[in-house]
């Protein structure tokens, strides 16, 4: 298999890593890639939107699968743009076809998917400016905090939590009149604030079949005790140690079915990974949202944790056949910490040397996100630069170990979080 991995973050670095252990895997290329994925596999310098030239490249290069880590593509239909090209339409896309990518690419969309199918989430009504006006009365009849979300892709900043009702609807007007967040703020979706502690879960599908995949808590905010700015995240830990088999139980039969099933009753073909944020209230397991690809960081402690040849496993996407495979997952707990540039997620420099990332014992694994080569030297190139990855009995024990090896690393403004877990 000549395998091509579309994205150049840790979440792709990690699936590189994973596939490539794979007996079957004979080339492996990551478009455009980091400098982690070029130790493994053949960076190529095309962006993940530039369908055309991963097509030429698909072709030369004789590629039989394609993965896709971010979800830009999936929502510009990646995968149909490969089925509707005769000379590449027989190739595997990892990914959902971009009228199931709408899960992702509109929150309006995904709201009224669980609508459709009982899935529990918050309560909520979708505005334009048209109708402005039953925007703010909406906003009056719920209490604070109000809850504004950018109905499409805006990067991971179109949701803003406001405490004030004044400044609510002032952010609305903003949003949908003033275009804050452009095309993806043109419907806002309101919704009732959710007050309980959040997870992920990961499930993959062939569109008939799935597999429930490890559980992941992210650490999001850029300050120690979740504070501070929003970040893409600065940390995971695999598994949720809250999430027990009860609890599991209840997020399998109210919200892994359904939303698999529901995606068959609407036509929606999907076989990929569905990332589903959840929030525990009272108990009760309630969706957050959806994305249509693994989350970074929660891939570089989940995809760690599967025992398979993930080359077999998308096999098993491709062929619909995914209930041939025996998901085999380590039962240990998994941490990745994120080192990040300083000053990120406001203004910071790239272009500085990363020293020390061979001194990490092998008790750790570092993937690198917003890295590249420069005259030989690893340097950095992003906000988030590399996670350390770690085992352990419990993540206190995997903590520990990562913190150990990070403290190898050094670039010019290194930051991490020292408190990942403080939570649970
Ligand atoms: P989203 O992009 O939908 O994941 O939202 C980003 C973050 O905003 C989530 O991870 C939550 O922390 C928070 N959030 C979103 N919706 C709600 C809600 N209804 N209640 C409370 N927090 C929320
Ligand atoms: N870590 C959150 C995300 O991947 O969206």
């Amino acid at each position: 298999m000549n395998i091509l991995i579309l994205g150049a973050g840790g979440r792709e670095h990690t699936f590189a890593w994973k596939l490539k252990q794979s007996p079957k895997l004979n080339n492996l290329f990551v478009a455009p890639g980091n400098a982690g994925t070029a130790e493994i596999a053949k960076n190529i310098p095309i962006g993940v939107n530039d369908f055309e030239a991963i097509k030429e490249l698909v072709l030369s290069e004789a590629i039989n699968m394609v993965v896709v880590g971010p979800e830009d593509p999936l929502v510009n239909g990646v995968h149909d743009f490969f089925l509707n090209d005769a000379a590449i339409k027989h190739i595997p896309v990892i990914g959902p076809e971009k009228a199931a990518a709408e899960l992702e690419g509109s929150k309006d969309f995904a709201k009224q998917f669980m609508m459709r199918h009982n899935i529990p989430t918050a309560a909520y009504e979708s505005f334009t400016k048209d109708n402005l006006e039953e925007g703010y009365a909406f906003l009056e009849s719920l209490k604070a905090p109000y809850v504004l979300k950018a109905d499409g892709l805006a990067a991971g900043k179109g949701v803003l939590i406001l405490q004030d009702l004044q400044e609510a609807k002032d952010e609305l007007k903003e949003m949908l009149v003033g275009a804050k967040f452009g095309n993806a703020s043109t419907t806002v979706v309101i919704e009732e604030f959710l007050d309980g502690i959040e997870l992920s879960v990961f499930v993959l599908t062939d569109g008939e079949n799935y597999k429930v995949l490890p559980t992941a808590k992210d650490y999001k905010r850029i300050g120690e005790g979740d504070t501070g700015l929003n970040t893409g995240g600065m940390g995971a830990i695999s598994p949720v140690p809250f999430a027990d088999d009860v609890f599991m139980t209840k997020i399998h039969d109210r919200v892994v079915k359904p939303t698999v099933e529901g995606l068959k009753k609407d036509n929606l073909p999907y076989k990929g990974f569905i990332f589903i944020g959840l929030i525990k209230v009272a108990n009760e397991p309630l969706v957050i949202e959806y994305n249509v690809r693994m989350g970074d960081p929660e891939t570089e402690v989940v995809l760690p944790r599967v025992k398979n040849d993930l080359v077999e496993v998308f096999e098993a996407v491709a062929a619909q056949k995914l209930n041939e495979i025996d998901l085999q997952l380590d039962d240990r707990t998994a941490t990745t910490v994120m080192t990040v540039s300083g000053g990120y997620p406001e203004a910071y420099e790239k272009g500085k040397e990363i020293t020390g990332i061979e001194n990490v014992s092998n008790e750790s694994i570092v993937f690198q996100a917003g890295t590249t080569l420069k005259d030989g030297k690893v340097v950095t190139n992003g906000g988030r630069v590399l996670a350390v990855t770690s085992f352990g009995t419990n993540f206190k024990e995997a903590l520990k170990t990562s913190y150990k090896n990070l403290d190898n690393i050094a670039f010019e403004g290194v930051y991490y979080r020292k408190d990942l877990g403080f939570d649970l």
